[in-house]
């Protein structure tokens, strides 16, 4: 039996408030666990969007009642919240910031740069930003960082050139860190050759739908090239039902959290990275950039050996679908201990909703 440290997820979508026919914190948070996943980040394109008190209130009290695991909430990034010198009470309470820089589910995103402004140079320079920034956006994302002198932290990344890009702005000394998906790691776009990213069932074309797009395999070559550019692993578990994805305007999003694991298990089994790489962009460097406290007497216990298939029968996440349905992978939760009780095992969830801390509380 393997012994992991819970695991962070500083990207997820929970959907609550809004469209909790796709998720809610009580299935998010017990996707997360049986996923291996003890503290999740969860972003604010809800319905309605979290950017102000009165929406913070109602993400927090949902997640209050529902979690099962711990948790933080972002703020988003809106046209009209960008003064945060007005507001100094609220980002202690969140997660951080999160800026949609580029078009993608949900309505909050900032197309001009006068409107990053304010966000860059008021939100607090010790809390996290978080950009959905994606080619040149990124690139402006980066510059922005260097010229308001803050981290800023660019969610999934999926292309060569973003990899590269980072890893130069990483060697000028910018302060910029990143995280990069499974799905961007182990699925590419479809091409007259490889008609389907995974060639195996993966159903309609919507289901191929995810913000940033599936890239080609030289870009999936460069992020596995470029690994130790990547500070951290996250899911950008996305859920929307089955049903959404194969019907007309397929919304994008992929769900992630239970399968995150088994997927760079059994990429560590063939070697393609290692234990050590694993734990430190699941759980150390998370830790560190998002300003994360301990979970104590939480741990996670994974067969290292057991080989299985996923099946989106198995989850726990409502939207009844994944990317990788059929897909054979190495390693699996056996177990969860979260702050000393046994929040999972063996496929059951043993903790009830409520149990699932705020980790920004004891701040505000
Ligand atoms: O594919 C995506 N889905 N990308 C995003 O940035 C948003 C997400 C969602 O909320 O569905
Ligand atoms: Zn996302």
């Amino acid at each position: 039996m393997l012994k992991l440290p819970g695991l962070i997820d500083p990207h997820v979508h929970l959907r609550e408030p809004g469209a909790t026919h796709k998720e809610d914190y009580d299935s998010g948070t017990s996707a997360a666990l049986a996923g291996g996943i003890t503290l999740v980040l969860s972003m604010p394109n809800t319905r309605p969007p979290i950017f102000d008190a009165e929406t913070l209130d109602l993400a927090l009290n949902a997640a209050k009642q529902k979690a099962r695991c711990d948790y933080a909430q972002f703020l988003g990034a809106g046209p009209n919240n960008g003064d945060w010198n007005k507001n100094r009470d609220l980002p202690p309470r969140a997660a951080g910031l999160k800026m949609y820089l580029d078009s993608t589910f949900g309505e909050l995103r900032l197309d001009d740069m006068t409107l990053w402004m304010p966000h860059f140079q008021t939100f607090p320079k010790n809390m996290p930003v978080v950009a959905h920034s994606e080619s040149r956006s990124m690139a402006s994302a980066i510059l922005f960082a260097a010229i308001y002198d803050r981290p800023v932290h660019i969610a999934h990344i999926s292309l060569k050139e973003e990899v590269l890009l980072i890893k130069a702005a990483k060697e000028r000394g910018i302060k910029v860190t990143c995280e990069v998906c499974p799905h961007h790691l182990f699925l590419t776009a479809p091409s007259p050759l490889h008609p389907s990213p995974s060639g195996r069932g993966d159903g309609g074309e919507g289901r191929l739908e995810v913000r940033p797009r599936l890239a080609t395999q030289e870009d999936v070559d460069s992020l596995w090239k470029n690994l130790d550019v990547i500070d951290c692993f996250a899911t950008d578990h996305a859920p929307h039902t089955v049903e959404e994805k194969d019907a007309d305007n397929p919304p994008p999003g992929f769900p992630g959290l239970e399968t995150i694991l088994p997927l760079l298990l059994t990429a560590v089994s063939e070697k393609r990275l290692t234990l050590d790489t694993l734990i430190e962009k699941m759980y150390t460097n998370p830790k560190r950039i998002f300003n994360l406290p301990d979970q104590p007497e939480t741990w996670v216990e994974v067969d290292e050996d057991a080989i299985y298939e996923i099946k989106a029968a198995d989850q726990f996440t409502r939207c009844g679908w994944t990317p990788f349905e059929g897909w054979k992978v190495k390693g699996k939760v056996r177990k969860v201990i979260l702050r000393g009780q046994t929040a999972f095992e063996d496929g059951r969830i043993l903790v009830p909703v409520g149990y699932g801390r705020d980790i920004r509380q004891e701040k505000s």
